[in-house]
């Protein structure tokens, strides 16, 4: 097991017992993405966590697979979904990786507090952009922590190394747009709810 999976299989309960930082900017994000959804949409959410996304979005596609590094994160997230009887999210453990489904079959990938704990965004996104069907949805939010934080930068590698926190990649907004334009996506809807807030993005693959 790599050291990722370590550090959240072992943070993995307290995570679960976690609240939500900011409720209202959760709740936007969740319904902004759900009026992309349509009831015959497949689904993958990585980095899936305890499975609150999944399980909250589960209602209004057809099918979630919902992968997470964590062995931990997917039985927690697995208890959570079979106590509200939800039959139709299939939590998997699975680095997004090493995750592989046949090109252009997902109608929307979810990605939330992710894609800066990857040591390689872009063939992440590249990997995804793959995944989808035409105008299918990449949907991410994103600590983007070059805006503000530069020297993060130096404090990330000593916190990685003393086991502190995950891997943590700094880039700008502007950085993390334009590794998605240049995968080939366009953005079809951006909102940062504040300063040193995660940005949330929609974007779209070309039809
Ligand atoms: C900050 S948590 C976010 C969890 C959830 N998406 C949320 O918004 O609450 C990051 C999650 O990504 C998972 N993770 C880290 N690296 C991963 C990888 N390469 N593939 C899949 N999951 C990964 C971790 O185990 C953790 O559950």
């Amino acid at each position: 097991m790599d050291r990722s999976a370590k550090f959240w299989d072992r943070i993995a309960e307290r995570y679960s017992k976690q609240p939500i930082a900011d409720e209202a900017a959760h709740q936007k994000k969740l319904q902004v993405t759900r009026e992309y959804f349509r009831p015959d949409m497949e689904v993958l959410e990585f980095g899936c966590g305890t499975g609150s996304t999944a399980i909250s979005h589960a209602p209004y596609v057809k099918h979630i697979q919902a992968i997470d590094i964590s062995s931990k994160m997917i039985d927690i997230a697995q208890g959570k979904a079979d106590a509200k009887n939800i039959e139709n999210v299939t939590f998997k453990r699975s680095a997004i990786d090493e995750f592989t489904v046949p090109d252009q079959t997902l109608d929307a990938v979810l990605g939330f507090s992710i894609l800066h704990l990857m040591d390689n965004k872009e063939e992440i996104i590249a990997r995804v952009h793959k995944m989808l069907k035409p105008g299918g949805i990449f949907v991410t939010s994103t600590a983007c922590i070059g805006d503000t934080m530069k020297f993060f930068k130096i404090v990330a590698p000593i916190g990685k190394f003393l086991g502190l926190m995950p891997l943590v990649k700094v880039f700008t907004t502007r950085e993390l747009e334009d590794s998605l334009t240049d995968a080939g996506f366009e953005i079809d809807y951006q909102w940062q709810p504040g300063k040193n807030k995660a940005v949330f993005i929609v974007a779209k693959k070309a039809e």
